[in-house]
């Protein structure tokens, strides 16, 4: 068995020291509340017990632009649940490989989060950026284009930057979570068990979100942190990215099955 002596150090180095009288994070107020599902096919245990990490997606399938829009706008952290269950204000930043959306050019795409660190992250991203505010989308939901990309050059690029991982690349979009880190770090090294925990929330919250729109997700934690780096112009440890995720359109594989080990009305 390999042994990882590394992880370890980072375990004993990030331990939480007692932090007493810590302010409460502050976040946004959230907007006025979407109506609930009454479809109990819908129910949160239905999509909990039913949700799959998607095996290979559908090349051909485009999102419809409202599911887009409701995925992203759940990645906002606003103050309430699940957002208000973090320990510290948002670190994390999302950029977006866009491939198919409807009615969104596919591209390379910023998800401002955390928009306190705004202007550092204009001084570090890649300076010939576009950072144009996306028209076709509300207005409160802060997304910018970056670059927009031919569909082949994206889906080469994101393909390969996912070690050569086709569920990047035929997903509807792709997202990089770049977390502020050296400044982070510096002020607390728990924090970067912080921004892991935040990470590991935005890909539940993709997870669930996708399933309860018929699309699924899948976790990347296969990625290469360099090349992603020199394409977003990212020269030091300001920002890094730390976990990526995929959305779209599963091809089921009928040798993998779920099965409920109980009722889901009994939970
Ligand atoms: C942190 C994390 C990283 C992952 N990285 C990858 C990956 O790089 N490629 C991949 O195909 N699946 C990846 N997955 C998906 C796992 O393979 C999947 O979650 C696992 O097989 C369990 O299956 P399930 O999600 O359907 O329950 C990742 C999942 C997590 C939580």
């Amino acid at each position: 068995m390999y042994r990882w002596p590394a992880v370890q150090e980072a375990a004993e180095a990030t331990r939480y020291q007692p932090r007493p009288d810590l302010p409460f994070p502050h976040l946004a107020t959230p907007p006025t509340k979407h109506a609930e599902s009454k479809n109990s096919l819908n129910s949160a245990a239905n999509i909990i017990l039913g949700r799959r990490s998607a095996q290979r997606f559908d090349a051909r399938h485009t999102m419809p632009k409202q599911v887009f829009i409701q995925m992203i706008e759940a990645l906002l952290p606003v103050a309430r649940f699940p957002w208000n269950t973090l320990a510290s204000h948002p670190l994390i930043n999302l950029i977006l490989f866009i491939h198919r959306v409807e009615g969104i050019t596919p591209g390379l795409y910023l998800l401002l989060r955390a928009p306190r660190l705004a202007a550092q992250l204009s001084q570090s991203l890649n300076s010939q950026f576009l950072c144009q505010p996306v028209l076709e989308i509300p207005e409160h939901i802060p997304l910018q284009l970056l670059t927009p990309a031919p569909s082949t050059a994206l889906y080469r690029t994101a393909r390969s930057l996912h070690c050569h991982q086709d569920i990047a690349a035929n997903a509807c979009f792709a997202v990089g979570m770049l977390a502020e880190y050296n400044a982070a770090i510096s002020h607390d090294a728990s924090s970067y068990r912080d921004m892991h925990r935040e990470a590991g929330l935005i890909g539940q919250v993709l997870y669930l979100q996708a399933e309860s729109h018929g699309l699924r997700g899948t976790g990347i934690g296969c990625f290469f942190d360099e090349p992603v780096h020199q394409l977003l112009g990212l020269a030091d440890d300001t920002f890094q990215t730390i976990y990526h995720f995929t959305v779209g359109l599963p091809l089921e594989d009928s040798r993998i099955s779920t099965t409920f080990t109980f009722e889901p009305t009994t939970i």
